[in-house]
């Protein structure tokens, strides 16, 4: 079975609200934008408001993320991390709204692609943080939401802000900022 869409939900709107607001002030259209781990294209839409379409990338490595990406007219590609992102591409802002949470066997395997940041949670976001960096243009930022529930050791250890907060039920949304 397919891996299920992440359908938008409180880390998506705080991560959309989050990028309207720094977008908005900046006023600068030429930027390039990556979204990792695009999903519904909620956050990728929401900077083609404010920037080129054309520089803009979404990355899934659920094809039909992709698919989806693409219908909306946005260039899009499908890749686990930066597996298939040429090394020559350099990206003012990368984002991702990463899948943050500890395995939890109970849940469906279709939908833990989105939400499952490995066995600890933090997994993907370490993965992540590794590679990104050598995507960044100079000055450019790095965002990356998870939660107070992602071991925060490991992610640490990048100089990193908080730039963005939630509380929500049991746990705390975190948009964390590496430049
Ligand atoms: C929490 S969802 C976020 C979706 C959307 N950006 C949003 O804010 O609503 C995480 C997304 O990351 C994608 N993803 C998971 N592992 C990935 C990987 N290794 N490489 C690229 N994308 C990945 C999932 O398929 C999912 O679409």
């Amino acid at each position: 079975m397919n891996p299920q869409i992440y359908a938008p939900a409180e880390d998506s709107y705080l991560f959309r609200d989050f990028l309207k607001k720094i977008l908005s002030k900046s006023g600068n259209r030429d930027i390039q934008y990556l979204d990792m781990g695009t999903g519904s294209g909620i956050l990728a839409e929401t900077v083609a408001k404010f920037i080129n379409k054309d520089n803009i990338l979404a990355a899934d490595t659920n094809p039909e993320a992709v698919k989806i990406a693409r219908q909306k007219g946005l260039k899009a590609i499908k890749t686990n991390l930066f597996d298939k992102i040429p090394k020559s591409k350099k990206f003012d802002i990368i984002t991702f709204n990463a899948p943050y949470l500890p395995r939890d066997n109970r849940e469906p395997k279709e939908s833990q692609l989105a939400t499952t940041g490995g066995k600890r949670g933090d997994e993907i976001s370490v993965k992540f943080l590794n590679q990104a960096k050598s995507y960044l243009k100079k000055g450019g930022k790095i965002f990356l939401l998870i939660s107070s529930l992602t071991p925060q050791d490991k992610i640490q250890k990048f100089r990193t802000k908080i730039v963005a907060r939630k509380k929500v039920f049991f746990e705390e949304l975190q948009i964390l900022e590496f430049s």
